[in-house]
């Protein structure tokens, strides 16, 4: 790799440091005070419990890490997660932060790159019907189990990656505002790839949601991963050092702090 310039490692710095502002903004706006929660903790147990109720007590007992684990690996827990009957594969407090950035920026066309069952398909297809602008177009390998019927939403059955699609997507954008989402194959290479492919089309203002980067900050020796569901982060990682100029993390979207999609709010800005 050729060594970089002292303009490009300028700009890096640059960007690190504005990203170092914003999680410090973050965690002043939206973390508790660790300590605090410390100290309570202790005192939740041996003196003076903070909830009194036995079985919330110990419901509401386990740690962060572990409830939002339990989220997405209690498998029979996050199948039963559906939208108005069919299934979505997202955290809920990430679907209400789709609903703001939605209602925020109203785009004319979401492209969401992983249909699966649809359930995701239709709950932005029927904000936009809210919002009275906009159609999705969702992307699957294959679309035999997708569910999701909206006038509003248009599927393209193929390799996200493909020529074909990608010309396809290219004849439906034309000056129209786009936001893309990325919930496809979450393998660092894919999602590199496909942001390189997608970023192009999502227009300034608009987001480029990137979606599991959650599978990378837990630790492989203490939970079981894929090897193919480890690297939205890295990917994100690397595709903000290059494109900082484009594109901010935005990270007043993970206010809720359960989010699934660490660094995954990406707002164009130019
Ligand atoms: C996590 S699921 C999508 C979940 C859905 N968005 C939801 O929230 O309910 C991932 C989907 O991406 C699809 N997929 C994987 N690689 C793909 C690719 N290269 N192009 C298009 N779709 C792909 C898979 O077939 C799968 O249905």
């Amino acid at each position: 790799m050729p060594n970089k310039t002292p303009k490009q490692l300028a700009r890096e710095a640059r960007a690190a440091h504005k990203e170092n502002v914003r999680t410090e903004r973050h965690e002043r706006k939206f973390v508790c005070d660790e300590s605090a929660q410390n100290r309570s903790w202790r005192e939740f147990f041996f003196r003076n419990p903070l909830v009194l109720n036995k079985e919330y007590n110990k419901r509401w007992n386990q740690s962060l890490p572990q409830y939002i684990w339990n989220y997405f690996h209690n498998k029979t827990f996050f199948k039963s997660i559906t939208w108005m009957g069919i299934p979505v594969r997202k955290s809920i407090f990430d679907l209400w932060v789709y609903q703001e950035i939605l209602f925020e920026n109203k785009p004319d066309l979401i492209i969401e790159i992983g249909s699966l069952y649809g359930g995701s398909t239709l709950y932005l297809a029927q904000l936009l019907e809210m919002i009275g602008n906009g159609n999705v177009i969702s992307i699957d390998l294959n679309h035999e189990n997708f569910q999701a019927q909206h006038h509003r939403i248009e599927t393209i059955e193929g390799d996200c990656s493909e020529e074909s699609v990608i010309k396809q997507i290219k004849s439906k954008i034309q000056n129209k505002t786009v936001m893309v989402v990325h919930d496809g194959d979450h393998s660092e290479e894919s999602v590199i790839r496909d942001l390189s492919l997608y970023a192009p089309f999502v227009t300034k203002g608009q987001y480029l949601i990137v979606e599991d980067g959650i599978y990378d900050l837990f630790n492989p020796k203490k939970v079981s991963i894929k090897p193919n569901q480890r690297g939205p982060l890295k990917a994100i990682r690397k595709f903000i050092a290059g494109h900082s100029n484009e594109f901010i993390v935005d990270k007043e979207r993970e206010k809720f702090n359960l989010t699934t999609n660490p660094w995954g709010y990406l707002r164009k800005v130019k």
